[in-house]
């Protein structure tokens, strides 16, 4: 991933590998004044460290955002981390023993994977579907695990407009994932980066509303509704557990960025977050619509993908004969990239699916970058289809507004044997 971001970062590739908000849209202007205001009225502070925990001022910014998605944080219960990274990293460093049992949605967020090797879990993937995560598969595991008298440290999900699959976790299977927390004492990990990040639909209660906290540690962070650049995300979890927090990240970092915590409290003084997000909202839409169409457009029949309500990713899964590792190396040889869906996997699976980003991207870009991987993928199909002998099947692509010469099938020949 580090590799990829690195050639990713070169200005002639169209990138849809990254999960880059469009920091662009912030104005300059306000955060000039922002950060000048900083400076004259608080220089010295700002340039401090600051606690553990976080400012009290950051604090109120972090429960003003929750309760926009209806949850009501007791504000001794919350820790600011650098980034919701961070907090991940923490829960496990609290949590997690060699060997210990971590559950996770398969395909899961690609950053939570190192992390959770880095602490040496036996982490169990469970299948999504369009409405997440089977908690069906997850009650299965847990009576499973039971049985063999393991019990696993905590459920890691990441319930709305997933990374990387872009599916939502219904509101039947939220309900049930928390009683299934309470069964078995189970501990919920919520991250949701995207939950205000909606482009359609009714918002879903998050789990940790539902569950009031009891048994969901929720990870949240500023990265996509104000900027990744500052390294601001939270954890909220009850006392036992929050205390072993603080005192892991007194050990990591000693305290969060005070001067970007001073930025985040003068952004939220201004009460326009909301316009800011609402913006972003209808920005990310229309790209979200822009790589549907292209989809439709460039890829093949064979290809399936998810059409996400939020967030900033599309999951695609192409034809197992297809190596997106492999496909990544073509693509990239046409300045595009994405990330190869092993990525999201502990243990190899996801090397047919691919994660495509649209917020990181102008809509034309988008739209060009899709033709690109379009085009190599149906050079693996057709590939494939010659050297194997199966037939062809109806290509995607309408002429109403197709590109022929982006679709030109190989010639079949005999399979020798
Ligand atoms: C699901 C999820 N969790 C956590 C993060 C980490 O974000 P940050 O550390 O910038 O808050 C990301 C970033 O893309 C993410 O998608």
């Amino acid at each position: 991933m580090r590799d990829l971001m690195a050639i990713t970062a070169r200005p002639d590739v169209i990138s849809l590998a990254g999960g880059l908000p469009d920091t662009s849209a912030f104005p300059p202007a306000s955060f000039a004044a922002q950060m000048t205001r900083i400076a004259q009225e608080s220089s010295a502070e700002a340039l401090q460290y600051g606690p553990t925990e976080g400012f009290e001022g950051t604090r109120d910014c972090i429960r003003e955002l929750m309760a926009a998605e209806g949850m009501e944080p007791d504000p001794e219960d919350i820790i600011v981390t650098t980034g919701g990274q961070q907090a991940i990293d923490l829960v496990c460093k609290t949590l997690v023993d060699p060997g210990d049992a971590v559950i996770c949605e398969g395909p899961t967020y690609p950053g939570a994977v190192p992390v959770f090797s880095s602490y040496e879990a036996e982490t169990y993937q469970i299948e999504m579907d369009e409405d997440g995560m089977r908690v069906d598969e997850l009650e299965a595991l847990m009576r499973r695990l039971e049985l063999d008298g393991c019990r696993p440290k905590f459920v890691y999900t990441v319930p709305s407009f997933q990374n990387p699959a872009g599916v939502t976790l219904s509101g039947e299977r939220r309900r049930r994932l928390v009683e299934i927390a309470r069964e078995y004492e189970l501990v919920v990990v919520e991250d949701n980066p995207y939950g205000l990040l909606r482009f359609e639909g009714d918002p879903l209660p998050p789990l940790y509303q539902l569950d009031g906290g009891d048994y969901v540690v929720y990870v949240g962070t500023f990265s996509k509704i104000l900027s990744p650049g500052i390294r601001l995300g939270w954890c909220v979890a009850p006392p036992p557990l929050i205390e072993k927090i603080v005192l892991g990240k007194q050990a990591a970092d000693l305290c969060t960025s005070t001067l970007a915590q001073y930025f985040v409290i003068e952004y939220f003084a201004e009460e326009r977050w909301r316009d800011y997000v609402d913006r972003l909202v209808e920005i990310y839409r229309g790209r979200r619509d822009a790589m549907l169409e292209a989809l439709e457009r460039h890829f093949p029949e064979q290809a399936e993908w998810t059409r996400p309500a939020g967030g900033l990713f599309v999951w695609a899964t192409l034809p197992e004969y297809i190596d997106t590792g492999d496909l990544l190396a073509k693509a990239l040889r046409d300045d595009v990239a994405f990330v190869p869906g092993s990525a999201a996997y502990v243990d190899g699976r996801g090397s047919s699916a691919m994660r495509l980003n649209f917020s990181g991207s102008g809509e034309d870009e988008i739209r060009e970058g899709i033709r690109r991987i379009g085009r190599v993928v149906r050079e693996q199909v057709a590939l494939y289809e010659t050297i194997t002998g199966e037939h062809p099947r109806p290509a995607r692509v309408s002429t109403e507004h197709g590109d022929p010469a982006d679709v030109l099938p190989l010639r079949r020949r005999e399979m020798r044997r």
